[in-house]
């Protein structure tokens, strides 16, 4: 049988190419001299994509295009989820209108989070983080996806006309009302931006995991299936590797060992990174003798995530862990500096949020 992508019961995706090959996705690496301001791109982090080249002419023509992504309320914010909020910001500075859902809807219908509780979490955790991040309120629509307004949800209503069970199937497997009901809303989410009420068609990214690929092929498809009816323009997409878990494994916000939150006290993080999986050796003869593997590593992904910016240094980093030169523990003690720092502004610029996290959900549309 063949290999399913299946959205939520993802581990970790091992090989990568393997989507290139299996599912069609295409390659980043003809966009990453054009976008190469942006660290995920330049390091090849964001490494697949669907239909890119509409975005790359729309940004290059300074033509109107969206961005739309969710964000899933399940717990706390993470430097996992940084990558995702970097990229919803670096689209927003780059003009595009940015369209921001909370999927409340598919967490209380999949992960049996109740809606007071999604919206806390979207609020307190990812809403605070992003602005803190930098993200404004220009060009910005956020949602919750239970509380959202007419056209969107009589656009979720007609696309199930068009879908059929035994497509459903292929796609998902095994179906339940609710993975039902997410796969819909999830549509509407991706092609309500090119509505009428929403200024009409226009190319509009989705940045993602490639878990999320089923729901954008699925998009796309239907997307056709609206000719004559909606002029819709089929969403491009972005797919990026997921950071690992600071003991190897998944990165998961339900534990507390495998992930640094951006709330965190900055010394409970450090101690965090001293304690994490490294690449090194079992002794210090042995990594002065054969170096270390940066590639296997927890502290390294940090710095090359998220903590140094320069690919010069980083590279020498890598140089040196690799020849034996740097030894896990400097290397650690370093890391463990540059993540208290970042936590330490991030958190003062947390506190500044709050007037534009209270505006975002007092402007958004909802149900009156
Ligand atoms: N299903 C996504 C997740 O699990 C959340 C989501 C909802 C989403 N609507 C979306 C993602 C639209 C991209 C586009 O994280
Ligand atoms: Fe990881 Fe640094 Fe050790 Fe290399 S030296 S394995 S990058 S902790």
């Amino acid at each position: 049988m063949k290999d399913r992508l299946d959205p939520w019961t993802v581990g970790e995706i091992k090989d990568y190419q393997n989507l290139f090959t299996e599912f069609g996705i295409g390659s980043f690496e003809s966009y990453q001299k054009k976008l190469s301001d942006n660290r995920y791109v330049r390091r090849g982090i964001i490494f697949g994509q669907r239909d890119f080249g509409r975005i790359m002419s729309a940004i290059e023509k300074k033509e109107k295009f969206a961005m739309m992504t969710g964000l899933m309320p399940s717990g706390r914010f993470h430097f996992g989820h940084k990558m995702v909020a970097d990229q919803i910001i670096n689209y927003q500075l780059m003009g595009a209108e940015t369209f921001l859902c909370c999927a409340d809807l598919e967490a209380y219908l999949m992960r049996g989070i109740s809606y007071p509780d999604a919206r806390k979490i979207a609020v307190e955790e990812y809403l605070t983080n992003y602005v803190a991040l930098g993200l404004t309120e220009k060009n910005l629509h956020f949602w919750f996806q239970s509380d959202y307004v007419m056209p969107y949800y009589r656009l979720r209503d007609m696309l199930a006309k068009k879908l059929t069970l035994n497509e459903l199937k292929a796609i998902y497997g095994d179906l339940t009302p609710g993975k039902i009901f997410s796969v819909i809303t999830q549509a509407a989410d991706i092609l309500h931006p090119q509505l009428p009420e929403f200024g009409g068609r226009k190319p509009t990214v989705v940045p993602v995991g490639a878990d999320q690929d089923p729901h954008i092929r699925l998009t796309r498809d239907l997307a056709a299936r609206f000719a004559g009816e909606f002029d819709f323009i089929p969403p491009s997409s972005t797919y990026h590797k997921f950071m690992r878990g600071l003991s190897g494994g998944k990165m998961s916000s339900s534990d507390p060992r495998s992930h640094i939150a951006l709330t965190e006290s900055p010394e409970e993080a450090a101690a965090k990174i001293s304690r994490a999986k490294t690449g090194g050796r079992n002794t210090v003869e042995e990594q002065k003798k054969d170096g270390g593997v940066p590639e296997d590593c927890m502290v390294y992904d940090l710095l090359l995530y998220h903590l140094i910016d320069d690919d010069k240094e980083l590279l020498k980093v890598y140089g040196d862990c690799k020849s034996g030169i740097l030894l896990c523990g400097e290397c650690k003690k370093k890391t463990a500096e540059l993540l208290k720092e970042f936590l330490v502004e991030h958190q003062k610029k947390r506190l500044k949020a709050k007037a534009t996290v209270d505006s975002i959900l007092e402007n958004r549309l909802r149900t009156k």
